[in-house]
């Protein structure tokens, strides 16, 4: 019924990749916060079938939501919740999206373990929160601050932001 809620609230945020045969291999699902003080949007979930991992699929689904949310509900950033030992999924998230660890939830999931509260800005990190964004970030991943892309683009790309010299 929740995902149902997001499917009919905001269809545009929904992506799927289908096979072939039109089976669904990996999705993104994803909400607006239109109500807080800055309209953002929130990914709930994404997972790609085993079976067709490391082909860039959900970067692609991401980047598709990224735009959509931007260009459609005009959200200024996008957050995400992710557990402390999802290594690849904080990759996918810090190194090839863009994004930045804005926070630690203490106990965020039933089990008891913790998770980083997420954002990749659109525009420029707000000034107050680079500081503590990056220093989170870098002790997360290992990656200097200065390697850690700001998130200026809808898109993806780490590797886009460290060619262009932006940080
Ligand atoms: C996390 C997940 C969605 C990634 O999907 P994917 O389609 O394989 O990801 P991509 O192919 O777009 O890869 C993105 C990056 O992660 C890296 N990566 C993906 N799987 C990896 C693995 N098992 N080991 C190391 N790196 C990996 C890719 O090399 C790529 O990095 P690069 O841009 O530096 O080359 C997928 O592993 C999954 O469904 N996991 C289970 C569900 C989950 O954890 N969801 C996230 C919870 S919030």
């Amino acid at each position: 019924m929740y995902y149902l809620y997001h499917i009919l609230s905001w269809p545009q945020l929904l992506q799927v990749a289908e096979d072939y045969d039109g089976k669904i291999v990996g999705y993104v699902l994803a909400k607006m916060e239109e109500e807080a003080s800055e309209p953002h949007g929130h990914i709930t979930s994404v997972a790609v079938a085993r079976t067709h991992r490391k082909l860039g699929l959900a970067t692609k689904l991401m980047s598709a939501t990224h735009k959509a949310m931007e260009e459609v509900f005009g959200a200024k950033y996008v957050s995400l919740h992710v557990r402390v030992t999802n290594k690849v999924a904080v990759h996918l998230y810090t190194q090839t999206l863009g994004y930045q660890i804005f926070d630690i939830e203490g106990k965020y999931y039933a089990d008891g373990e913790d998770a980083y509260e997420m954002r990749k800005y659109y525009g420029p990190t707000p000034p107050a929160q680079v500081k503590k964004a990056a220093a989170l970030t870098a002790a997360a991943t290992g990656v200097p601050a200065a390697a850690v892309p700001a998130g200026s683009s809808s898109g993806g790309g780490s590797k886009a932001a460290a060619a262009s010299g932006s940080s």
